[in-house]
């Protein structure tokens, strides 16, 4: 059996590598590296994959987060929602334009931001609500566009874990991309995500061409023609080498997700009957892409054994996230609430190994070892 990796991008890369080496070559070659054909290619792709009408990419996804909050305009002291248990980008592009994170506990069944606490969070200040569609699962889309309506808050997707995920976004069930469903989402393609460069790189998506030009502008010093600058903005772009990249392995998106879940119904099978574990929930209105599959176990003392024992076992893991940001130094100051069930899920989460490269026979053994852990020993 092959070593487990948590993420295998070798595996990955193996796999097509020649096709790969080719794409990295032509774009060497042809002298282009930042912007340029091979980046509005991959915008196009990104683009008619999803069905958004813009896609503009950028340097990774904290970027993505902050060029899309700089384009709507929202004043100092402008408060946004956002859920606590989430990577800390999420929150750092909203503190950075001193904007206001007001922090909204989870559902404990998804993870996802719990959408029935969004009306108690609401004050005159707050302008946007950042859903992030954690682990490759969406939000309650439907829930939180009826809210933003009703609050005329703006909706910024964070959609860095789920690309390729769809979920039910009106009453008549009609279906969408996560990213193209508020007034603007992204994603990232860091390595290990399920659209993962050689590197660093994001994508904006919006169906507004007003602000479609302004984040184009943001990304790109504020400059609709070289040493033209409109407004301030930043250098935040895609490399060409990672836009070829993206685009051939854009094409092997939609088999990898479906690997992906095809492997969390397969631990699912052989996990579920384990009353001492937690699967994930899939929810009705969203497919989940499984970004991560992570379990809930009962405490932190064993999930602590559970991890050591797997590593005897040499099968890795990884905690997502271990402290949620609300109890983070940088944070705190923001927050003096308890969000009891982002606190609990915190010492409780534990991921295992996923991605598109895993077999049949790892997930077996995987499976079978956690059989054999015993919670008392
Ligand atoms: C939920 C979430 N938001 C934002 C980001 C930021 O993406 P990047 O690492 O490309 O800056 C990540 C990446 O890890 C993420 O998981």
């Amino acid at each position: 059996m092959k070593k487990i990796h948590m993420v295998d991008v070798v595996s990955m890369y193996n796999a097509h590598a020649s096709t790969i080496d080719k794409t990295i070559k032509k774009v060497i070659s042809s002298g282009s590296y930042i912007q340029g054909p091979e980046v509005n290619h991959f915008e196009k792709k990104l683009s008619y994959f999803l069905n958004s009408k813009f896609t503009i990419s950028c340097g990774n996804g904290t970027d993505a987060l902050y060029i899309a909050l700089m384009a709507l305009d929202l004043k100092r002291g402008d408060e946004v929602l956002v859920p606590s248990f989430t990577f800390v980008s999420t929150v750092e592009a909203v503190c950075l334009l001193g904007l206001v994170p007001i922090f909204i506990d989870i559902d404990p069944n998804t993870f996802l931001l719990n959408h029935n606490l969004i009306a108690k969070s609401i004050s005159a200040k707050t302008k946007a609500i950042i859903p992030v569609h954690l682990f490759g699962q969406c939000c309650d889309m439907l829930a939180i566009r009826n809210f933003a309506r009703k609050y005329k808050l703006y909706i910024v997707e964070d959609a860095a874990q789920s690309i390729g995920s769809k979920c039910i976004i009106n009453k008549n069930k009609k279906l969408k991309f996560s990213g193209t469903i508020g007034d603007i989402g992204i994603t990232s393609f860091y390595p290990s995500k399920n659209l993962g460069a050689f590197g660093d790189g994001g994508a904006i998506f919006t169906q507004n061409k007003k602000l479609a030009n302004k984040i184009k502008l943001i990304a790109n010093h504020g400059q609709n023609k070289k040493y033209n600058h409109q407004i301030i903005g930043l250098n935040s772009r895609l490399d060409a080498v990672q836009a070829a990249v993206l685009s051939f392995k854009l094409t092997l998106l939609k088999k990898h997700n479906n690997k992906r879940k095809k492997i969390a119904k397969e631990y699912n099978s052989r996990l579920s009957n384990l009353d001492w574990i937690k699967v994930p929930v899939i929810k009705e209105d969203s497919d989940h892409v499984f970004h991560q599959y992570s379990i809930v176990l009962s405490n932190k003392i064993i999930r602590k054994k559970f991890q050591a024992y797997l590593l005897r076992h040499e099968i890795p893991t990884m905690i997502y996230y271990p402290i949620p940001l609300h109890k983070q130094k940088a944070y705190r100051m923001y927050n003096k609430k308890p969000l009891p069930v982002s606190e609990k899920i915190s010492r409780q989460i534990i991921s295992l190994p996923m991605h598109s490269e895993m077999e049949l026979e790892q997930i077996i053994f995987i499976c079978d070892v956690i059989k054999k852990f015993k919670l008392n020993g």
